[in-house]
């Protein structure tokens, strides 16, 4: 879905984005444009890209774990 009509920015490209390493709304607007026309699109954008960024933190908490007790039955 296109969340942004100034920068054709899409969730796929938010979920890129967040996946490619940016850690702020800030950082992603700096990479990609979303939201920095006319606004139109900042809600959705903000919060698509809260949605990614926790889900990311999720999956990368648990791949850690996971890594740090493989590491630890390893010895
Ligand atoms: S729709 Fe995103 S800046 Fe205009």
């Amino acid at each position: 879905m296109i969340f942004c009509i100034c920068h054709r920015i899409s969730d796929r490209d938010i979920t890129r984005a967040v996946r490619e390493g940016c850690a702020s709304f800030d950082e992603l607007q700096d990479e990609t444009r979303v939201a920095t026309a006319c606004g139109a699109c900042h809600d959705c954008a903000h919060q698509s890209f809260h949605a990614q960024a926790a889900a990311g933190g999720c999956l990368s908490g648990r791949a850690q774990a996971g890594h740090a007790a493989l590491q630890t039955a390893r010895g």
